[in-house]
């Protein structure tokens, strides 16, 4: 099934607590990925699973902790921050704007210019074109024509567009939240093809997602968040009906691997 991954650390965050006021939304989390694997985010709502995957985009500042990338230390102010180091975001509500084509869409924010005229610069959007039809068969999406506005594309199309996007400029790191949620059957088999081409080119994913059969049949290994602490980190394997009862069993608080972890931090409180 999913090979073991090669064990070449490229980002680890360690110790990550984040706070919103009052709310702890993480209370002292560590997260290793290394290259070529896909990694698991699992946990009910509210676990602080988008918001450590935000910490790790450059969107949130975390309140402590830090990020190191291929063993250095980074501290990420923006999105553009983490971008420049190979980390790239998909967010759930795709973020495509509707009116612009697929082309646009993928260089939205670094169009490519020709010349610059004055302070204009010019648009060259033939590259952009053949660029995105080269990216587009990389990945072997299957969309018509890179010209076709983004309103007009079903909800998987629309998630295969935000995904080449993220790695339109040789992101090493792709964090996709929740990519599955709003699809059909195929649409979802469409995606965890994406991850699996991704994974093969040499790029390291995390997967949010509820649905524990993506995660089962996508990723090598997978956390369990809870109540904004990681619970379990584990590699993905043994029988689906098992994997299940063990997920679950973290989810629901009735198994945790780092209880000892969790004193500790009480006790240094
Ligand atoms: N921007 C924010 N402002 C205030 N509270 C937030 C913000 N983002 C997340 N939270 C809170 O942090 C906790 C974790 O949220 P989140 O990371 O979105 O969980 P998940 O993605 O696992 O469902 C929740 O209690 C949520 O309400
Ligand atoms: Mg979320």
């Amino acid at each position: 099934m999913n090979e073991p991954a090669n064990k070449e650390l490229v980002v680890e965050m360690r110790g990550i607590k984040k706070h919103f006021a009052a709310v702890q939304a993480l209370r002292g989390v560590d997260l290793a990925l290394h290259r070529h694997e896909v990694l698991g985010l699992m946990g009910d709502n509210a676990a602080g699973k988008s918001t450590l995957m935000k910490v790790l985009s450059g969107a949130y500042t975390p309140s402590e902790g830090g990020i190191f990338i291929n063993g250095e230390g980074v501290h990420f102010s923006s999105p553009m921050d983490a971008r420049r180091m190979g980390i790239e975001m998909v967010y759930q509500d795709y973020a495509l704007s509707n009116n612009l084509d697929v082309a646009g869409n993928v260089f939205m924010g670094r169009e490519v210019v020709q010349f610059k005229l004055g302070p204009f610069g010019v648009m060259d959007y033939a590259h952009m074109e053949l660029e995105t039809k080269k990216l587009l068969n990389r990945l072997k999406i299957d969309i018509p024509s890179v010209r076709q506005k983004v309103e007009r594309l079903s909800g998987g199309q629309r998630q295969a567009v935000a995904i080449a996007r993220a790695t339109a400029f040789d992101a090493k790191v792709i964090i996709m939240d929740e990519p599955t949620a709003a699809l059909s059957v195929a649409a979802i088999d469409k995606v965890i093809d994406l991850i699996r081409q991704l994974k093969a080119q040499g790029s390291s994913v995390i997967i949010i997602s509820h649905r524990l059969e993506d995660i089962y049949r996508v990723a090598d290994r997978m956390i369990v968040l809870r109540q904004g602490r990681k619970v379990c980190d584990t590699p993905v394997e043994g029988d689906i009906h098992e994997f299940r009862e063990r997920v679950v069993a973290y989810m629901v608080g009735a198994r945790d691997d780092f209880a000892e972890t969790a004193v500790q931090q009480s006790q240094e409180a």
